[in-house]
């Protein structure tokens, strides 16, 4: 097979760049290594800057998310017994954000590309990539037993924190930069309506925890738990009761709860690799970061890098190369300024054991200070609705 592009991974970064170049006139086959039926079931964050609002709307699948997704201009800090909002939209000049599950977008994307006749190679095994150094690069995978070739013009390498693409760059073209936090998110999904209408963050004396929502009738809520804390060790009761104990008096009083839909422990990482461009080998979204979940960056960032480069891929084959070579560079710009903002808010609002009674009285104040001065809280508003794209 010939394409113009091999997309390594059917994620959100690969679906939705997928689309984008089949806008742009580019053709591309993505090759995945699960089933098709696999993707859409996992559960991951869900609030979307207008930046991503507007690829998905320009990629032709905006449609049900105006529809369903809900918009929000506002969300509230809980601390010391009591919530404070941060109102987004009039700190940004009218900026909100679009509540609408990961879930739901990856589903949409899917549903286009099947629409559309794209093709979408699913439970290939043993994928390689060949000669993206060269101006022929290729990969490799078997499927049933045989093994197939695709010659392309470019990879992306769509392919997630652990797929094959990073790990195929030499260890010395590639810079590593990681944190890991010493503690994850136990989440529960369940069929209840929100707590409350925004989402509410809580830094409590227990330990963080998140009242987020998929829709008027489903919510998602996170509790900050030790690193090595097993899911079976929590009942729903147990979920439930603490999760009260981590809010204020009003909203563990008006808080519905049901029977989990999933309920799951995620680790926190913040994960930068640079560069993002080896020879004809791009790599986009979890592939090349990850950051911790607090503000939800992850899936706006795999957006944004897709984005420079479907369009950096229109203009080479436009005839210039000047998108390609800034590609890493204008990515990673916006990565750090996101990689920073969820190491701040990570910072902020959990409990770190070691850091003694000093760093919780310099929380508490920077809490304080949050809320009641413009400055900060507009930083604030500004990263969560999203820095602008900047060339
Ligand atoms: N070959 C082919 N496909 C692979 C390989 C491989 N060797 N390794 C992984 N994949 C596939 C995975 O099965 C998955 O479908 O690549 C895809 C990567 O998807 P994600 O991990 O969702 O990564 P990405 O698309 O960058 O998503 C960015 O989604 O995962 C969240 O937090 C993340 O919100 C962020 C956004
Ligand atoms: C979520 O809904 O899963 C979610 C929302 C906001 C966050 C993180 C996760 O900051």
């Amino acid at each position: 097979m010939r394409v113009q592009v091999a997309i390594i991974g059917a994620g959100p970064a690969g679906l939705l760049l997928g689309a984008l170049l089949h806008r742009a006139g580019i053709d591309a086959v993505l090759v995945e290594q699960r089933s098709a039926e696999y993707a859409p079931g996992r559960i991951r964050a869900s609030v979307l800057e207008q930046t991503t609002v507007d690829l998905l709307d320009a990629a032709g699948v905006g449609e049900r998310m105006h529809h369903e997704g809900l918009l929000h201009d506002g969300i509230e800090l809980c601390f010391g017994g009591a919530r404070h909002r941060i109102d987004l939209k009039k700190l940004t000049g009218g900026k909100h954000v679009m509540v609408y599950g990961q879930t739901e977008v990856t589903r949409d994307l899917m549903h286009a590309r099947d629409a559309a006749g794209l093709k979408t190679i699913y439970e290939a095994e043993h994928v390689s990539l060949q000669d993206f150094d060269s101006a022929r690069p290729r990969v490799r995978y078997q499927q049933a037993g045989a093994t197939h070739e695709i010659e392309c013009d470019f990879i992306a390498g769509c392919d997630g924190f652990h797929g094959v693409s990073r790990a195929s760059v030499p260890a010395s073209a590639i810079q590593i930069h990681e944190k890991v936090y010493p503690f994850g998110w136990l989440g529960l999904l369940s069929e209840t309506p929100p707590v409350s209408h925004e989402l509410i963050y809580s830094n409590h004396e227990r330990g963080f925890a998140l009242c987020s929502m998929r829709s008027l009738h489903r919510s998602r809520y996170y509790l900050q738990c030790p690193i090595d804390d097993k899911v079976e060790a929590w009942s729903d009761e147990a979920f439930w009761a603490e999760l009260r104990r981590r809010l204020d008096p009003e909203a563990a009083e008006s808080l519905v709860t049901g029977p989990s839909l999933e309920k799951s422990i995620a680790p926190l990482r913040s994960f930068v690799a640079e560069p993002m461009r080896f020879g004809r080998l791009f790599l986009a979204g979890d592939a090349a970061h990850i950051v911790p979940p607090t503000g939800a960056k992850g899936l706006n960032l795999a957006a944004s890098d897709v984005g420079y480069l479907s369009r950096a891929l229109a203009e080479f084959y436009a005839g210039s190369e000047t998108g390609i070579a800034h590609y890493s560079d204008r990515c990673l710009r916006r990565i750090w300024k996101a990689e920073r903002f969820s190491w701040w808010f990570t910072s902020l609002m959990h409990r770190f054991p070691e850091t003694g009674a000093f760093g919780q009285k310099l929380q508490a104040a920077e809490l304080d200070y949050l809320v009641h001065s413009t400055a900060a809280s507009t930083a604030l508003a500004e990263n969560y609705v999203g820095l602008p794209l900047r060339d």
